[in-house]
């Protein structure tokens, strides 16, 4: 065999080697701008949402009216926008997932005393528990109000069928546990998002945070308690 074909020989061999070990991966700051940019998506969704449900407050006819005129009066368009808060929510977990993924890949041991570190807060150390409790949170509630598989449910008739809802305890507790969680999730998580666009100095980001979080925690809180003490829906 010449020195030639011992170079082409060697040469396919670490060819080969690279194929079998390289994986393309997307890098750690395109991950974290996924997860910023579907978040902030998400996050414009539950305030859309609450503003919404605070009809509730307004009367049948005013929450009716306004979840008949989504379904029927937007032209096919609140399918539109159902596929973008889909898609945004499948990057937002694909994200979290490969994130995480990547943080234990570069740190296979745990750190000594736990996972706690100096930096870390109750919120960032409940961010990835709550994540996924939030998303069981939304199938659930999926299954409840939109599509009816819990009691009795009748399509369109949304004011009685929230008000049916939350008359009883447990799902009452489990929407005010919830609510609690996306609080926690939504005040870190538009911290982060600012940390990623590089506005981590900015204070006005983190005012930003404190007030969504707390009118989607009081705002949602409020519909729920309103229901269960007859403030809404009482006789
Ligand atoms: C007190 C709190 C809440 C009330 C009363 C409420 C009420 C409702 C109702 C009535 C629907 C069905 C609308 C219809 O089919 O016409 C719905 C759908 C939905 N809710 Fe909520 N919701 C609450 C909290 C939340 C929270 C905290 C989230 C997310 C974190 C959320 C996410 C969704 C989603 C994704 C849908 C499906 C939207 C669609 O069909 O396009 N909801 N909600």
């Amino acid at each position: 065999m010449s020195v030639g074909d011992l170079i082409l020989v060697h040469y396919r061999f670490i060819m080969v080697q690279q194929r079998r070990t390289s994986v393309v991966r997307p890098s750690s700051v395109t991950l974290k701008l996924g997860m910023a940019g579907s978040g902030l998506v998400l996050v414009g969704f539950v305030v859309f949402h609450l503003a919404g449900n605070l009809l509730i407050f307004a009367g049948p006819e005013a929450l009716d009216g306004y979840a008949h005129f989504l379904q029927h009066g937007t032209h096919g368009l609140v399918w539109l926008v159902r596929l973008g808060l889909l898609a945004a929510a499948v990057v937002h977990v694909g994200c979290a997932v490969a994130l995480t993924r990547a943080g234990q890949r570069a740190r296979p041991q745990r750190y000594r005393g736990g996972r706690r570190t100096l930096r870390s807060t109750f919120a960032s150390r409940t961010m990835r528990i709550g994540g996924p409790l939030l998303l069981l949170f939304i199938v659930g509630h999926l299954a409840h109000l939109t599509l009816g598989w819990v009691g009795p449910h009748v399509p369109g008739q949304v004011y009685d069928n929230v008000v049916n809802g939350f008359s009883h305890a447990p799902i009452a507790v489990v929407y005010l546990l919830a609510v609690g969680a996306l609080g926690l999730h939504l005040h870190h998580g538009i911290a982060s998002a600012a940390r990623t666009l590089g506005l981590a100095g900015d204070r006005r980001w983190r005012r930003l945070a404190a007030v969504v979080a707390g009118s989607v925690v009081v705002g949602n809180a409020a519909i729920v308690l309103a229901v269960c003490f007859g403030v809404v829906g009482g006789a």
